[in-house]
């Protein structure tokens, strides 16, 4: 069974250059998965040996194991003139990483091509049956089943109906794309899973992510989950499970192409941590209706719940300590993946906040949905228009980081720190000081990012780059800046690193300290100070190497990063302090693509 979370895109219309069209757009999505990768197009006469192999109105299909992004693809296939084509860039989690099991899935008569993002729970049975039928699989992926059963349904009705009852027989959250050679057609169904398709004159595009098709038009469809979408000559939107057709709903997206490219800087990873002062200008300077909204909702809630999942949840953390500190309003904080163990206690009156950089995290979706049910009010923070998550919620707020390429997150964080800051001061009434804690933060981090403060991290990476372990540690506000430096250097540079609050070091950790074991210390100028730098002192006495980042320097500090004192929002040259270390220490060791880091993907849709 492939369970997958990849890069889908297609295309169908009137240039004949579809094989170039998907391969690029596929480059602009493999951040969503990179271990291997594959197109089909449809062969429309046979002038080509390649296409005489394969014969007229089939699909022909090249497919690779390893990132798309390295690849060239064969002259051959590149000149196939085609006006149809689906492609797929995959992160494996059951069957392996091979060619065969790489997708486009084709049925047995090669006419019928099948790329898929999710789960069909109930692949075996249906396979059972169609091998009886006589069917010959080529792979042993999940997906490959719909092909065969699309063509098994073909024999007594058309197409879009034997896709529609096709799908009506699959169990599991999935995103597919279908192509028919013999209609030229596509079709694009879901049940989870991101689909966005793009209208272009007399030609359509579909895609997991709006980015992907931005180059081509700005004109979009966020496909709901239950809908079946045909594209060819013209466009139908269809309900399911019956195919009632429905209206299609146009967005026109207003980001620019050029977001998903790194112009002077090496990797999107650096491009995005230099956009940070931008984005927390423009959230202080654009965001106080969106804030005061979101403080006024919290105040009439019963019950207020922020989640998330890796890094957006140590925003949500932090959104807890913020609104003690500030707002004296208790907030609940829960991961995302537990809080489904969690909400049995919401109610119509709970408000519950998820945070989330793709709105497509299943591990927020999924109790976000079960949240509704239970009548709770939804208030998304979310960086992508038309996810998932910004469609469930009953209020949302758009992060306007633009689109953020590297898997690691960065920019995402700093405008989901900055819109809960601003939000905690418009919750009493001071959200002018909000603003200028903002601006004052955006530029302390200008100041960060210049070459002469970069030398100083750069050292540091050089000295740190051998060490085995490194320990994190944070209290109060900083305590999720600790959690963030640690993901941040274990995920760019694989480092073991560990974070945790200052306190809990005597209840254990600190058997793992020895000589010349590094542990870098969040140090903000508040009533957390003294003891932070208690903790560090207990760390130095058992031979550790202490890191001191904050704005204000101490003997026990052997190296020491400084920021400005900017209260509550110190946390935020922090967090880029460790985003830039993490950086230079995958530099330092070597780490070629520190935008795609292994084993990782960019937004997780499955659970
Ligand atoms: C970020 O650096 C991580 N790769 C990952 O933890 C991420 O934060 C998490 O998967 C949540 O993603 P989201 O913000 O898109 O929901």
């Amino acid at each position: 069974m492939t369970k997958n979370m990849c890069g889908i895109f297609g295309y169908v219309g009137k240039q004949g250059n579809a094989a170039e069209i998907v391969f690029d757009g596929l480059k602009l999505l493999e951040y969503r998965g990179y271990d291997s990768w594959g197109i089909a197009v449809k062969v429309k006469s046979s002038k080509l040996k390649v296409q005489s192999d394969v014969g007229k109105n089939r699909f022909i299909v090249e497919k690779h194991v390893g990132k798309i992004g390295d690849a060239v693809l064969n002259s051959q296939f590149l000149a196939i003139n085609s006006n149809l084509g689906i492609g797929h860039t995959r992160w494996a989690t059951h069957g392996g990483v091979t060619v065969a099991n790489a997708h486009p899935h084709l049925d047995c008569t090669k006419t019928v091509a099948v790329i898929h993002n999710g789960i069909i729970e109930n692949f075996s049975e249906i396979k059972k049956k169609l091998l009886k039928m006589g069917h010959k699989f080529r792979s042993e992926t999940d997906t490959e089943v719909f092909a065969h059963l699309i063509e098994q349904y073909l024999t007594k009705e058309g197409f879009t109906s034997a896709v529609r009852d096709a799908f009506n027989q699959l169990r599991g959250l999935s995103a597919f794309l279908v192509a028919y050679s013999p209609s030229g057609e596509l079709v694009a169904a879901k049940t989870g899973s991101p689909l966005v398709v793009g209208v272009g004159d007399n030609e359509f595009f579909v895609a997991s992510d709006a980015i992907g098709i931005l180059k081509h038009t700005k004109k979009v469809i966020f496909l709901e989950d239950d809908q079946m979408v045909i594209l060819g000559k013209n466009i139908r939107l269809l309900e399911l499970p019956w195919g009632k057709e429905i209206n299609p709903k146009y967005n026109i997206l207003e980001w620019k192409f050029e977001g998903a490219k790194k112009g002077k800087f090496e990797h999107f990873l650096l491009k995005e941590i230099y956009e940070q002062p931008r984005v927390i200008k423009n959230i202080a300077l654009n965001y106080s209706s969106e804030t005061k909204n979101l403080a006024s909702l919290i105040e009439k809630a019963f019950g207020t719940f922020m989640l998330g999942c890796g890094t957006a949840s140590y925003a949500a953390l932090f959104g807890t300590y913020l609104f003690s500190k500030i707002a004296k309003k208790h907030i609940n904080f829960s991961i995302g993946s537990e809080f489904n163990y969690l909400e049995s206690y919401l109610t119509s009156k709970s408000l519950v906040i998820p945070i989330s950089q793709s709105g497509e995290t299943i591990d927020v979706v999924e109790p976000i949905e079960k949240a509704k049910e239970r009548g709770a009010k939804i208030a998304a923070i979310v960086n992508v228009l038309g996810s998932t998550l910004y469609r469930q919620a009953d209020y949302k707020i758009l992060l306007g980081a633009g689109s953020e390429k590297a898997v690691v997150g960065t920019k995402s964080l700093i405008a989901m720190i900055s819109v809960l800051l601003l939000t905690a001061y418009a919750y009493v009434g001071r959200e002018d000081l909000g603003k200028k804690l903002l601006l004052k933060t955006a530029k302390n981090v200008e100041d960060i990012l210049r070459d002469s403060f970069i030398a100083e991290i750069k050292k540091l990476a050089q000295e740190l780059k051998n060490k085995e372990h490194i320990y994190v540690i944070g209290r109060g506000l900083s305590y999720a800046a600790a959690l963030e430096a640690t993901l941040k250097i274990k995920e760019t540079s694989y480092i073991h690193a560990e974070g945790f609050a200052g306190g809990e070091l005597k209840h254990g950790v600190i058997a793992l300290i020895e000589k010349n074991t590094p542990c870098i210390v969040m140090a903000s100028n508040d009533q957390t100070y003294d003891d932070i730098v208690s903790n560090a002192q207990e760390i130095k006495a058992r031979g550790g190497l202490i890191v001191g980042i904050g704005p204000k320097d101490n003997e026990v500090f052997d190296r020491f990063i400084e920021t400005q004192d900017l209260k509550e929002a110190t946390i935020i040259p922090q967090i880029v302090i460790s985003q830039l270390l993490a950086y230079y220490l995958a530099l330092e060791r070597g780490i070629v693509d520190p935008d795609k880091p292994r084993n990782l993907a960019k937004s997780v849709t499955v659970k």
